[in-house]
């Protein structure tokens, strides 16, 4: 039982607002390209893939809005659009993707074209994007599920499910795969420290699934390993460098660091748009650095003495060497990461 958080519809922006979740599940109205940043920049819509998928409808958004009348204004309003969506957040690189995939198609149309058959090329692309990102969920989760072994218990962190993507998730993808293929197993959720995606998203969204979940603090993972109830960690990634460092939701190379220790092999899961060949390796992925409030009283509680300083990094960077896996919609691959990374990149690139 997956959900799809992000609907286009008769020329509307509509999507889950995750900020509410667990206790509300309400749909907003996304009706200008400032909303759509703002729902971004908040975790309205979050996981790297939902992100791009919003930005991509975004760009129509700001279409609808302005109305332009010839091809010079309806391009000026895309690049305007996505150069302004790129500074939502740094760190997720499909967010990036899909801006230029939806600059890059308005770009190469003719002078010809007319704003109508404009805007029908470009609704046409944003929601290719959502399609295929559907698609390509279904196929990592097929290409991982056999990495869920009847009985194990399985270990994630934040949310890579439904609530990420466009509907089916990266890591929990290959959970609802072997859930379907009738294997019994455990999951253990972190509840991801500052923003809880894990206990409002993932737990959230495994318990209606009916799949075995167990909700832990963050700080009882290695207390968890330890106790062997952990045979496999799977992971989402916001952007997966050539040599196969990842940046995922900070606390994932903790928990990569703590797997190593106790010898569980950690995989990650993600679409090839969230593959990033220009960057040799993760000391290059730029890391968000998010507001103090969100570690000092994330949900209207203060838990820390006023005037504070805190340091609030929203991603960490897991090492390759510490990555068993990568699961993608090509297959699971395996160290070494460089070269076969860059050639599924190149195989699968659409524009
Ligand atoms: O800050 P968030 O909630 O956008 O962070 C999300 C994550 O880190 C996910 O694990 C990642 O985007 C993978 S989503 C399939």
């Amino acid at each position: 039982m997956t959900c799809q958080p992000i609907i286009w519809a008769d020329r509307t922006l509509k999507i889950i607002d995750q900020t509410l979740l667990p206790t509300e599940l309400v749909w907003v109205e996304l009706p200008s390209v400032t909303t759509v940043w703002d729902a971004i920049k908040q975790l309205q819509v979050r996981g790297a893939p939902a992100i791009g998928i919003c930005a991509a409808f975004g760009v129509l958004v700001g279409l609808v809005a302005r109305k332009p009348e010839n091809l010079a204004a309806a391009q000026e309003s895309v690049s305007e659009s996505a150069r302004y969506l790129a500074t939502s957040r740094p760190t997720a690189v499909n967010l990036f993707w899909a801006l230029e995939r939806m600059e890059g198609v308005a770009g190469a149309l003719p002078a010809t074209t007319t704003p109508q058959a404009f805007f029908e090329r470009l609704e046409q692309e944003a929601l290719t994007i959502l399609a295929e990102d559907l698609e390509t969920g279904l196929s990592i989760g097929r290409f991982g599920a056999h990495l869920v072994h009847e009985g194990a218990g399985v270990l994630t962190h934040c949310n890579a499910g439904s609530l990420a993507t466009g509907g089916h998730g990266t890591a929990l993808s290959v959970l609802y795969q072997a859930h379907a293929q009738g294997r019994r197993f455990r999951v253990y959720a972190d509840e991801t420290r500052p923003l809880l995606q894990g206990a409002r998203l993932t737990a959230w969204e495994l318990q209606r699934a009916g799949i075995d979940t167990t909700l832990i603090c963050d700080n009882a993972a290695a207390q968890v390993m330890r106790e062997g109830k952990i045979d496999l960690i799977i992971v989402g990634a916001d952007r997966v460098a050539a040599n196969g460092d990842t940046a995922n939701k900070i606390g994932t190379y903790g928990v990569a660091v703590l797997a190593e220790a106790h010898g569980i092999p950690l995989y990650v899961a993600a679409p090839v748009s969230t593959l990033d060949p220009a960057l040799a390796d993760g000391d290059q992925i730029p890391i968000e650095e998010r507001g103090g409030e969100e570690v000092t009283g994330g949900f209207g509680k203060v838990t820390a003495p006023a005037g504070i300083k805190v340091y609030n990094p929203a991603f960490d960077v897991t090492p390759a060497s510490l990555i068993a896996g990568i699961i993608t919609e090509c297959g699971v691959v395996t160290p070494p990461y460089e070269g076969s990374l860059l050639q599924i990149f190149r195989n699968t690139r659409k524009t």
